[in-house]
């Protein structure tokens, strides 16, 4: 193995027609990551940064939610078939120097690391691999034909396939991951032809090619491995998604996470949990977050890319996105925290409010009906209900900064930019525009009249 130098390339040029979407088939999520990212977390650990992508439908879309792959996109501007786009990416894999490539289609994102292992083993020992697999229903996989000594002759596509030429079926298909030698396959693949039912060029075409020119062909058997089931169809994508989803909350209970009614929790395969969290379903959660020990995640939440730290509680509906939520702090019910939404020690975050941009510092409160956006709230400053951080004027955003120890009285409105000393007080219903002091009290709102009430005279 020692002169094996391997490549992968993946097919993701495809429109997914089946998929009834103006979206890129791999950028259909599973769990809110696109397909695509599955394909990469697998051939990451054994190929780095040697990953050539084939794209062109929706290939725009694509590069911008990979731009670290950048560089190593090949554009396939027509899609005529699997070949096609092989054809198309050969001069980047010759030009990466490899002895083989790892062909793979970017629609199987269960595919695993060991899976793909396997397959590499066989570098050095044929001219052209693939993986086979032999599902309960066979579907639309292209069919594995064998000769009479168990010998692979072909794979024919479900279309194409005529019992009276391959005869009967064996139930072993092709998964779509290949293993070629660059060297051998060279010759083979300007003689990919169209004439099939699709009209269109097909990598599997280059098994019946290989074998006609006495090159080694192998197929690598997966038994009925779910892993290597190609995703066509919405059909296919949920049966994926509700597999992945039970073998990663399933992960984290063995880990030592307790996760109570644990069939409505989702979490995302980048979320990290830590043993002695405590999630209660219905729960979602996506991206890179982080549930820290002691953290405890009631109902119906929806969290992506945030953290939480040790005795946070985390009470039912919150709607969490891109914050930071620090030790012993409360959030919820009923709370919306926005990019940039910072909880340090033992800050409280009630019903209604909502944050963005914007700290609440230690053992800071805003309880109820609050919006803060681009604030600095001190530490142990309260803000009453119906409390307005005004940031926006219609063009640009400003700060409010809010003094340590300060009480913001309830339905006030703070204009940006604006400051409000430490230990300062505003009176409930204030429209405050200028700056408080340190200690002061600012007072800013229409004058009450009481005058004797009028009656209607009684008959
Ligand atoms: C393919 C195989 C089939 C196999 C199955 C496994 C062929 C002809 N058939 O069928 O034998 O059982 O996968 O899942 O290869 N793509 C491009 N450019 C194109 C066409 C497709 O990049 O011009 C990409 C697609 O984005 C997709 C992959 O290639 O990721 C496979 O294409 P798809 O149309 O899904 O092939 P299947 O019909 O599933
Ligand atoms: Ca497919």
């Amino acid at each position: 193995m020692s002169n094996i130098s391997i490549t992968a390339l993946v097919l993701a040029a495809g429109k997914g027609t089946r998929m009834h979407s103006t979206k890129p088939k791999v950028l259909q999520t599973i769990l809110n990551e696109p397909m695509l990212y599955y394909v990469y977390a697998a051939l990451k650990p054994i190929f780095n940064e040697n990953i050539l992508t084939v794209i062109g439908h929706g290939a725009e879309m694509v590069e911008t939610a990979f731009p670290k792959m950048t560089g190593l996109f090949i554009e396939q501007t027509e899609q005529l078939g699997t070949g096609h786009a092989l054809q198309v990416s050969w001069d980047a894999v010759k030009k990466s120097g490899a002895t083989h490539c790892l062909v793979i289609n970017g629609d199987t994102p269960l595919v695993t690391v060991e899976a793909l292992d396997r397959l590499v083993k066989v570098a050095g020992c044929c001219d052209l691999a693939f993986m086979t697999i032999t599902p309960k229903d066979p579907g639309e996989f292209g069919r594995v034909v064998r000769d009479e000594d168990r010998k692979i002759t072909a794979i024919v596509e479900a279309k194409d396939y005529d019992m009276n030429i391959h005869g009967s079926v064996t139930g072993e298909v092709n998964a779509g991951v290949y293993l070629l030698n660059v060297l051998t396959m060279e010759s083979l693949l300007s003689d990919l032809k169209n004439e099939n039912a699709n009209g269109e060029y097909y990598i599997t075409d280059l098994v019946a090619l290989a074998v006609e020119r006495g090159l080694t062909v192998d197929g690598v058997q997966c038994g009925d491995d779910l892993s290597l089931m190609g995703i066509n169809s919405p059909r296919e994508l949920i049966a994926a998604e509700t597999a992945l989803q039970h073998q990663i909350v399933d992960s984290h209970i063995d880990e030592g996470v307790l996760i109570h009614n644990p069939q409505t929790v989702i979490i995302g395969p980048k979320v990290t949990i830590e043993p002695g969290a405590e999630i209660f379903g219905h729960c979602e959660i996506y991206g890179e977050s982080t549930v820290t020990a002691g953290a405890r995640m009631g109902s119906y939440n929806y969290i992506t890319d945030s953290t939480f730290a040790a005795g946070c509680d985390i009470r039912q509906f919150c709607h969490i996105e891109g914050a930071e939520v620090g030790p012993n702090t409360w959030v919820g019910p009923y709370a919306r925290l926005r990019p940039g939404a910072r909880l340090e020690d033992g800050a409280r975050v009630g019903n209604f409010v909502e944050m963005k941009k914007s700290v609440l510092g230690k053992g800071a409160k805003a309880s109820h009906l609050t919006y803060l956006g681009d604030a600095e709230v001190g530490a142990g400053a309260n803000i009453g209900a119906g409390t307005i951080t005004c940031n926006y004027d219609g063009k640009n955003k400003f700060t409010t900064v809010i003094g340590e120890g300060a009480f913001i009285g309830s339905n006030t409105a703070l204009v940006a930019p604006v400051t409000v000393g430490k230990n300062a007080l505003v009176g409930a219903g204030s429209t405050i525009t200028k700056n408080v002091p340190n200690e002061g009290a600012a007072i800013a709102r229409g004058k009450q009249v009481t005058i004797k009430r009028r009656l209607k005279k009684s008959d």
